[in-house]
């Protein structure tokens, strides 16, 4: 059995897809902050099983407790997506990040010592990096002081994990995602933005869909060859199917304690307008976009150096940006029909 918390969130829903698909046992734990239960229907439809499921604060050490004596002791894995993720709320509210973020790591990583629940996997994210001096970046690039409290939450966690894993029996992978788009190809489950979205593929479909006037490509000085930044879009069932490569690689370890960290992108960098005319050609639909001022905080370009995870994983992104934004526009699509 694997514990998969935030698992009804959009990476995690696109993780258990993958999961159930190859024969685990997916239990979710998941307080609905960012997703709805009906994502529940959804797994169920697409791989004909349930996943049992908890409505827990993870945050909430006695809440947990009580889950885990019911769970823990069938558990050989744990991975780990919930989190609070947006940058521009985590910098009004940094302590509701540092407590919901750190507190629910540290939290499961008590319940995992206190079941001998042996295997982690940990959402990290490219954010770490900050702006690189070289791109691409290996997992040997040196973090960054991160650019929001989000971000240091990550680096935080990260930390966390390894001290853990030096201390007690712990074996533990963190996946440092870079820019996740996409959706799964029966557009049952996909990403939903609340209000309006932060994220450039978001409001590209809900540019397309009409529900945003136009797009506003944040700066296009930047120096790059359109001026527009560039990032490692990589699609989300790739992502799912990179965790559960990093699962197998834990679960067939014969050593006590161990810690890893891998680079899950595409490994092309890609810039914003080129998204924007990709976007035209996967489903036909121009943009309405105007260039607006650079956003703060933001970085010109990173992109993923994905060789560890090619070799030591055996895992490699299959799909494209096309294919990534095709199905972020057919989950749009089916998302907005079944809200009508
Ligand atoms: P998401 O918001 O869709 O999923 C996170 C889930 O965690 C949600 O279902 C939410 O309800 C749940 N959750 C949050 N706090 C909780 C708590 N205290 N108790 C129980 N459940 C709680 O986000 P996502 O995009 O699927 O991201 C998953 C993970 O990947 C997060 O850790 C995020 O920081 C990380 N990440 C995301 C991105 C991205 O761009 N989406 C990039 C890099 C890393
Ligand atoms: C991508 C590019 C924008 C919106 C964020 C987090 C990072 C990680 C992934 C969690 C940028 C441009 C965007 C718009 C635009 N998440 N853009 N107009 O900022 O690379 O990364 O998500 O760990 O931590 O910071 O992603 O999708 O917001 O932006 O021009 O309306 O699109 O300027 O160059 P970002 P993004």
């Amino acid at each position: 059995m694997v514990i998969v918390t935030g698992g009804t969130g959009y990476i995690g829903s696109h993780t258990c897809v993958e999961l159930i698909g190859n024969g685990y046992e997916v239990v979710i734990l998941d307080n609905l902050s960012n997703s709805e239960e009906s994502v529940l229907d959804s797994i169920e439809e697409i791989t004909g099983t349930r996943p049992q499921f908890f409505n827990v604060d993870i945050d909430n050490a006695t809440q947990l407790a009580a889950v885990f004596e019911k769970i823990g002791s069938q558990a050989k894995s744990v991975i780990h997506f919930a989190a609070k993720k947006a940058v521009g709320e985590s910098v009004k509210e940094p302590l509701a990040y540092y407590r919901n973020n750190l507190d629910s790591l540290m939290n499961i990583l008590v319940e995992m010592e206190r079941f001998q629940i042996p295997n982690l996997v940990f959402s990290s994210s490219c954010t770490v990096y900050g702006q690189p001096e070289v791109c691409p970046v290996t997992e040997a690039t040196p973090r960054k002081e991160a650019e929001s409290p989000y971000g240091n939450t990550k680096s935080m966690c990260e930390d966390i994990i390894r001290d853990t894993a030096r201390a007690q029996s712990l074996k533990a992978i963190s996946l440092r995602y870079f820019n996740p788009i996409g959706a799964h190809e029966s557009a049952k489950i996909g990403e939903l933005p609340v209000g309006i979205p932060n994220n450039l593929v978001p409001y590209v479909t809900q540019t397309a869909a009409g529900i945003r006037k136009e797009l506003t490509i944040f700066g296009d000085d930047y120096d790059t060859e359109d001026g527009t930044c560039i990032r490692d879009f990589i699609h989300v069932v790739d992502l799912g199917k990179a965790h559960l490569q990093a699962l197998r690689k834990l679960e067939t370890e014969t050593i006590r304690s161990s810690y890893d960290i891998f680079n899950i992108g595409t490994g092309k960098g890609s810039s914003v307008l080129e998204l924007v005319n990709t976007f035209k050609q996967a489903t036909g639909i121009a943009i309405n976009f105007k260039v607006g001022p650079r956003r703060d905080g933001d970085i010109t370009a990173v992109f993923a150096d994905t060789t560890k995870a090619n070799t030591v994983l055996n895992w490699k992104a299959e799909l494209g940006l096309e294919e990534g934004l095709r199905s972020s526009w057919n989950w749009e699509q089916n998302y907005r029909s079944k809200k009508a």
